[in-house]
């Protein structure tokens, strides 16, 4: 059984992932609908990977004997300045994520819970390629959004993201 502490804050994280998922769909479809698919293919993906840690998560507490209890999840944002504002707001995301995982590690050591340190492992070096991962992307937005041709370029780039 997990701690009290422990047990809340790993089940408050699964909210927190499935939102991630939320808010990364809310900016494929403003891709979808801006004829980016590349973008949106992308941000689907990225989805899609919340989802997964959502569900490590889910399968953690059940494997330490306790019972999730799912939480409401917040609305996304679902209108964006321009073609980069959602990356831009994806990096943000991601560093608060990673703070949020951090805070979670802190917590499992202070709790003495040594079998989640060890699981909240695999996080902390997802969220080092989490950030690094949004971080090229937006960079690559960037550099080339200042012309037409060189969005679709980008938009090209990023839809040749694989699933993992
Ligand atoms: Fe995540
Ligand atoms: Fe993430």
């Amino acid at each position: 059984m997990l701690t009290d502490k422990m047990y809340a804050a790993l089940n408050d994280q699964i909210k927190h992932e499935l939102y991630s998922a939320y808010l990364y769909l809310s900016m494929a479809t403003y891709y979808a609908d801006q004829n980016l698919d590349g973008f949106a293919h992308w941000m689907e993906v990225q989805a899609q990977e919340e989802v997964e840690h959502a569900m490590k998560i889910y399968k953690y507490i059940q494997e330490r004997g306790n019972r999730v209890i799912l939480q409401q999840i917040d609305a996304p944002t679902t209108e964006f300045e321009n073609p980069t504002a959602p990356f831009a707001a994806a990096l943000k995301h991601e560093q608060y994520v990673t703070s949020l995982i951090n805070n979670l590690y802190t917590l499992a050591t202070e709790e003495n819970d040594y079998a989640t340190q060890v699981f909240l492992q695999w996080f902390v070096t997802e969220q080092v390629e989490e950030e690094d991962n949004v971080g090229k992307a937006l960079h690559l937005v960037e550099q080339l959004s200042g012309a037409p041709a060189g969005l679709i370029l980008a938009d090209k780039q990023l839809g040749k993201r694989e699933e993992e």
